[in-house]
């Protein structure tokens, strides 16, 4: 069997809630403005687990879902911009976890963007090295580096993991992708690492480790990215968008998604939505929400879904797969 498919999906978030009237202890905002302007009412915090706790829960229920043990696994990709550490990856860590001796392991730096660009990755490592099973996962603990002053990003984001198991099968389940980024427009969106403070350095590099966002130039970026990445992804598929039961786009603001329904002409049920409970949970979002519709039995088999995600880079990229 040569083609690749999603066998199984999985998600953890962490028990806690917190809602924007929480938020509005921390901030001077309130649940009205928070609604109107993004669509989120609350989002799950971590009180202390770490990507690789959360990304590893997640990952044990896509495994269970998909019947394949860790010790099946070839390869272990993690898309996260909030690893535990910068070594081992995040990856690594969940391998250990999964007792999943015999796999390749590594993360991806691609923000919100990063499940759609770990799973065309995967599709094709898979086929180069022949791989048999491969877990890709979103995770993200960006409660980490939130700044919790700021009331223009802090209401945003939210906490969680997502993964999905891919396996070989008959048909082509992981059918073209379509990943871009805008590399020149990074600074509209940045966490900082380490600061270049050493005995030789020339100047003194003092960055933010926080996120710092220029919303209006994301959400300018956003709207446009969103219809290229679709329109990208189904040329020369010959898959028209009527023949996509769910768009699942990466769950930043309503305001977004609003938009890009207007401007494509289709009715906003096409979307699946889940940021009103999630926040923006970054690579996370697109694999929380489709082990969401695989909970709700929304996607049968056969099913075409289109995953669209856009984000830091500034990034963004489309993937049309059939259930
Ligand atoms: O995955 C990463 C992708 N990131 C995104 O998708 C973000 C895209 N951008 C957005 O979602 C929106 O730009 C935001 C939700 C971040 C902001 O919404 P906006 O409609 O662009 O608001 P704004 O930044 O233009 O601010 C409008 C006003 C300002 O007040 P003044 O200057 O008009 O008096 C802000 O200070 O709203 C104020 N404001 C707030 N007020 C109450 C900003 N944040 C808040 C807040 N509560 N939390």
């Amino acid at each position: 069997m040569s083609n690749i498919k999603i066998g199984g999906v999985g998600a953890y978030l962490p028990p806690l809630v917190v809602t924007n009237n929480k938020i509005s202890e921390l901030v001077p905002t309130n649940d009205e403005w928070i609604l109107e302007r993004t669509g989120i009412k609350e989002r799950r915090i971590s009180e202390g687990e770490n990507t690789s706790d959360i990304a590893t829960k997640a990952s044990k229920l896509a495994l269970e879902r998909a019947g394949v043990k860790g010790e099946d696994l070839d390869l272990i990709i993690v898309a996260t911009i909030t690893p535990d550490m910068f070594i081992p990856s995040v990856a690594c860590l969940v391998q250990s976890e999964l007792k999943a001796d015999n796999a390749a392991a590594f993360d991806i730096s691609v923000a919100c963007s990063g499940f759609v660009y770990a799973l065309e990755t995967a599709k094709a490592l898979m086929k180069s090295l022949d791989y048999k099973n491969a877990l890709i996962i979103g995770a993200e603990t960006l409660s980490k580096v939130v700044d919790w002053t700021d009331r223009s990003t802090c209401i945003l984001f939210g906490d969680g993991g997502g993964a999905a198991v891919l396996v070989r099968d008959e048909k082509q389940g992981i059918i073209n992708s379509y990943l871009k980024s805008e590399g020149k427009k990074g600074d509209a969106l940045t966490i900082g690492a380490v600061d270049f403070n050493t005995p030789f350095a020339s100047e003194k590099n003092i960055k933010n480790k926080n996120i710092v966002m220029n919303g209006r130039e994301v959400f300018k970026f956003a709207t446009s990215a969103i219809v290229r990445a679709i329109d990208g992804v189904l040329e020369g598929t010959g898959i028209s968008l009527d023949e996509i039961k769910y768009i699942v786009p990466h769950q930043a603001n309503m305001r977004i998604i609003d938009y890009v329904a207007r401007k494509l002409e289709l009715d906003i049920d096409k979307f699946y939505l889940n940021l009103d409970t999630t926040g923006n949970t970054s690579s996370a979002s697109v694999p929380i929400a489709l082990n969401e519709m695989y909970e709700k039995n929304l996607i049968k088999e056969g099913d075409k879904l289109l995953l669209v995600a856009f984000g830091g880079g500034l990034s963004y990229g489309a993937t049309i797969i059939e259930w």
